[in-house]
């Protein structure tokens, strides 16, 4: 059968193994700490975000449940962003042996966006069901966020190409080619769930703070931790 150019991409989980070497060069992206920093700032963001996305689409099975396509196309979602989550997380360990402490920013990272604001969110704000729905709506701007950064990080070869260990670059080409098949998905989700534009912007609103202060943060407390920012 033809495909048209309304059909929406299938998200296909596929089996990777990424490997990272130790020692793995400590300035891996383009031999400069602060931008390797913001890089390795997103592999110990992505996890615990993903996770997040993943009960937020859960949170409304009832929805999509009975609809046979729908329910596929989230349990590829499902399945894309848990691969996603545990490849990354792989990369915690050479952190560790560079002698820098990504857990004390997961740490940090947990309790107060995930075990904090939205633990909170949720139970405050169960009439009508709000918390959940806005919990949906910050994934969606996220997914958003994430399909955009991953097009420009494909188009624009002056971001990969000679910049990175060709593993690295391996690793964050397949992430984004995913973030760009999936993106959609818990779009329609929420769709079916409340379509008010008010949501959506205040899922926007929340994401945009969220996604540039944590990975702020990771960048500042990674670079801090590194002793050899100074020797270059
Ligand atoms: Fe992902
Ligand atoms: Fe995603």
């Amino acid at each position: 059968m033809a495909t048209t150019l309304t059909a929406k991409p299938e998200a296909k989980i596929r089996k990777v193994n990424f490997k990272f070497e130790k020692p793995f060069p400590k300035h891996w992206y383009n031999d400069n700490p602060v931008a390797t920093h913001f890089m390795n700032a997103q592999h110990l963001a992505f996890p615990d975000g993903e996770k997040f996305f993943i009960r937020s689409v859960k949170a409304f099975a009832d929805v999509y449940k009975n609809d046979p396509e729908l329910r596929k196309r989230v349990d590829n979602f499902i399945g894309q962003e848990g691969t996603h989550y545990a490849e990354h997380q792989k990369f915690w360990d050479i952190m560790e042996s560079q002698d820098l402490q990504p857990m004390k920013f997961v740490d940090v990272f947990r309790k107060t966006a995930w075990n904090g604001l939205e633990t909170w969110a949720r139970k405050t704000f169960k009439k009508n069901n709000i918390g959940n729905k806005v919990a949906l709506s910050v994934t969606v701007a996220l997914e958003h966020y994430t399909a955009m950064l991953a097009e420009s990080g494909i188009i624009n070869k002056d971001i990969t190409e000679g910049k990175m260990p060709e593993e690295m670059k391996n690793l964050f080409m397949w992430h984004a080619a995913e973030e760009i098949e999936h993106k959609a998905i818990p779009f329609d989700v929420l769709k079916k769930v409340d379509d008010s534009y008010a949501l959506r912007i205040s899922g926007m609103l929340i994401a945009s703070w969220g996604l540039w202060f944590y990975l702020g943060l990771g960048t500042v407390m990674l670079t801090a931790q590194d002793k050899d920012v100074n020797k270059k």
